[in-house]
C-alpha cells in the first residue's frame, strides 16, 4: 500500500479525532503514509482553490495532540454532489492519480454510502462509524453517541434540579435525527418520566394526560425528554387552533417545537408552568468521554490493519463490547432495533 486517506464526514462526532490519531498511528508503525482529506468528500472533489485546504499529509507529530479534542481536525461537511456517479468517478480518480490505495471514512450511514460507491469504483474502503446518533443497526455503539448522552444526562440533571425548586416540568429536545436512541438512554439514566421518540407514535393528548397523572401524584417536576425527530410520530394535532384559543398567538403552518409543546401542556394541565430547554449542538461539541475515545482507538488501529491486510468493503463496529469488523454491504442492510421494552418502563405504560 502506498498511501492511506482519511476522512470525517457527515455531523462532527465526539472521537472522530481520536480515531484519526489511531489511523495515523498505525500508518506511521508500518511506513505507510498518511493523507488526511478535508471536509469529507469534498476534499476529494477539489473543491478548494489550492490543494493544501483540500488535503494534507499527516504526520504523527501534527496529529498526536488532536487525540482528545472536540470536533475533527480534518473539517467534515455532507456532499451531495457525491449523489451523482460523475462526481464519484471523479474521486476515484483523484485517488489513484495520487497513490491512495486505502481510505478510511469515519462518518455516518451517508458517509457510509459513499465508502460503499467508491469501494465498487476499486477503491479499497474501511468504514468507521462516526455519529452522535447511533442510527447504525450493525453496531451497538457509534463514535460520539456516549459523549452526546452524557452531554445531554448532565443537562437534564441541572434541569431536574431547576424545575424541582420551582416546581415544574420541564421539555427537553435532544439530537439523533430519525432515532430515539439519545433520547431514551438519556430518560434512562436521569429518571426521567416521558419519552418520546421517532419509533413510536405518540399523542399530545395522552402526554398531557401523563403529565396531570403525574402532578396529581404531587410531581411537579416531571421532566420529558423528546428526541428532535419525535415530532414525526406525533398523531395530527392542531396547534394553531389550540393556542390562539388559549390566548397563545401562533402561526398558521408553524411547526412544532419543544417550546410550542410546553406551551400546550402548560394550558392543558391547568396552567403549569411548563418550560422547554433544546439541548442542541453542545452534544456534539464535547470532549469524547473514556468510552468513545476507547473505541475510537480500536477503531483506527483495526481500519489500517485491514488496508494493510488486502481486506476491504468492510466497516467497524461494536459487538457484546468487543470492536469487529463486517463487510458494508451487509452492514447497511441491517434493520435497526428500538428497545420498546425500556421506552415502555420509562412511560410506565
Ligand atoms: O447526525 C448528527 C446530527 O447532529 C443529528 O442529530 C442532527 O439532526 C443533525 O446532525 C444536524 O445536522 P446539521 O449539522 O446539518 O445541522
Amino acid at each position: 500500500m502506498k498511501k492511506i486517506g482519511v476522512l470525517t464526514s457527515g455531523g462532527d462526532a465526539p472521537g472522530m479525532n481520536a480515531a484519526v490519531v489511531a489511523v495515523a498511528l498505525n500508518a506511521a508503525m508500518y511506513g505507510i503514509p498518511l493523507v488526511g482529506i478535508k471536509r469529507g468528500y469534498n476534499g476529494l472533489l477539489r473543491k478548494s482553490e489550492s490543494l493544501s485546504d483540500d488535503m494534507e499529509e499527516l504526520r504523527l507529530d501534527t496529529v498526536l495532540d488532536i487525540a482528545d479534542r472536540p470536533g475533527t481536525y480534518l473539517r467534515t461537511a455532507r456532499c451531495a454532489e457525491f449523489m451523482d456517479p460523475q462526481w464519484r468517478k471523479f474521486a476515484a480518480d483523484t485517488l489513484r492519480a495520487m497513490d491512495i490505495g486505502g481510505l478510511v471514512v469515519i462518518g455516518g450511514d451517508g458517509s457510509f454510502q459513499g465508502a460503499r460507491h467508491l469501494c465498487h469504483l476499486g477503491i479499497p474502503c474501511i468504514g468507521i462509524p462516526g455519529t452522535i446518533d447511533n442510527d447504525l443497526a450493525y453496531t451497538e455503539m457509534t463514535l460520539g453517541y456516549d459523549t452526546a448522552v452524557n452531554v445531554c444526562v448532565d443537562a437534564v440533571r441541572a434541569i431536574r434540579a431547576t424545575s424541582r425548586s420551582h416546581d415544574r416540568p420541564h421539555v427537553v429536545e435532544v439530537m439523533g435525527r430519525h432515532c430515539g436512541d439519545i433520547a431514551l438512554t438519556t430518560a434512562v439514566s436521569t429518571g426521567a418520566e416521558i419519552v418520546l421518540v421517532p419509533e413510536v407514535r405518540w399523542s399530545v393528548e395522552k402526554v398531557a394526560a401523563r403529565l396531570r397523572e403525574q402532578i396529581a401524584k404531587g410531581n411537579y417536576r416531571t421532566t420529558i425528554i423528546v428526541a428532535e425527530g419525535c415530532w414525526e410520530s406525533m398523531e395530527p394535532f392542531d396547534m394553531y387552533t389550540f393556542l390562539n384559543a388559549h390566548g397563545k398567538r401562533c402561526y398558521e403552518g408553524e411547526p412544532i417545537s419543544a417550546y410550542r409543546f410546553a406551551s400546550i401542556l402548560k394550558r392543558m394541565c391547568g396552567n403549569v408552568e411548563a418550560r422547554a430547554t433544546v439541548i442542541g449542538y453542545t452534544q456534539r461539541g464535547e470532549q469524547p468521554t473514556a468510552r468513545d475515545s476507547a473505541f475510537a482507538f480500536e477503531a483506527g488501529n483495526l481500519a489500517v490493519r485491514l488496508l494493510r491486510d488486502g481486506i476491504s468493503n468492510q466497516v467497524v463496529g461494536m459487538r457484546e463490547g468487543k470492536v469487529f469488523y463486517m463487510s458494508i454491504d451487509e452492514a447497511l442492510k441491517e434493520k435497526r432495533h428500538f428497545r420498546r421494552e425500556l421506552y415502555n418502563l420509562v412511560n410506565r405504560m
